[in-house]
């Protein structure tokens, strides 16, 4: 079982005392965190080894084997607008890579908008979802969730995940996890409690290698293809369109032509 103690006691000072909570297994930790938001303080996290029903962006499901992978989710209550939120996915994508970079790994990259990769292959994935306040249209809390291959499951992945699915890290190592969770919480909370959160963008564009790629922009109604040609300071992608078109995309999916 993995130890909530190890992980304390590589927190900074500052979240010392934040609640961490270890499970074997859940359905989804984004899900029970998001049932107790209301009762619990910020930085409450659960971290489960292993989910039986995560959840990806843009409603796909995220898999979650026992013992090689890591999976969290943590409570938090920002004071921004709701068109400021992106900058808590991003933020996490930054803080990934950083303790990511702390654990011996060589450059980990940021693909728009913040999912993590390694030699080209999906390690990491972040969903950070909000709940507003339907009176004030404030948010009253956020969940943000983390969910890492840390190593590459033994039977290796799904067939349907194997060309785009990848491990952190081709060893594991002793108390990787809570290394994994401390490094990330801490490098996150540098992030988070800077009131201007966009300072860490420059390192996000530095991280993100999909700028100057072909790439296709995926949406409800379809594919575009385009070229991804800078990001700004809300982490809103520029790309210039097959028809000469260019615009600022906020959310979705981009994939990238090789
Ligand atoms: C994605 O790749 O689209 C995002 C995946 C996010 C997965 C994490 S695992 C911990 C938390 N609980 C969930 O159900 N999802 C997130």
């Amino acid at each position: 079982m993995l130890s909530a103690e190890k992980i304390k006691a590589h927190l900074c000072s500052d979240l010392k005392n934040v609640s961490i909570n270890v499970v074997e297994k859940t359905d989804s930790t984004n899900s029970v965190v998001k049932k107790v938001g209301n009762k619990e303080k910020e930085w409450y996290t659960l971290v489960a080894l292993s989910q039986t029903a995560g959840r990806g962006r843009l409603g796909k499901s995220f898999f979650s084997p026992c013992n090689t992978g890591v999976y969290f989710s943590i409570l938090l209550k920002p004071e921004i607008e709701i068109e400021d939120f992106v900058m808590i996915t991003t933020g996490a994508a930054v803080a990934v890579t950083r303790a990511l970079e702390k654990n011996g790994v060589v450059e980990p990259k940021i693909k728009w908008v913040n999912d993590i990769f390694i030699d080209d292959k999906k390690v990491c994935g972040i969903l950070a979802e909000s709940v507003i306040n339907s009176e004030s249209r404030k948010i009253e809390y956020a969940v943000l969730g983390i969910g890492i291959n840390l190593t590459e499951p033994e039977s290796g992945f799904p067939e349907e995940l194997r060309s785009i699915a990848g491990a952190a890290l081709k060893n594991s190592a002793p108390d990787i996890k809570e290394r994994f969770i401390s490094e990330f919480m801490n490098e996150f909370y540098e992030i988070y409690k800077n009131p201007d959160r966009r300072g860490f963008m420059a390192e996000y564009r530095e991280k993100c290698f999909v700028l100057g790629r072909e790439i296709e922009v995926i949406t409800a109604d379809g594919t575009r293809k385009g070229k991804a040609i800078s990001i700004d300071e809300k982490a809103h992608l520029q790309v210039a369109f097959a028809d000469g078109s260019t615009e600022f995309i906020s959310s979705g999916e981009i994939s990238i032509k090789i």
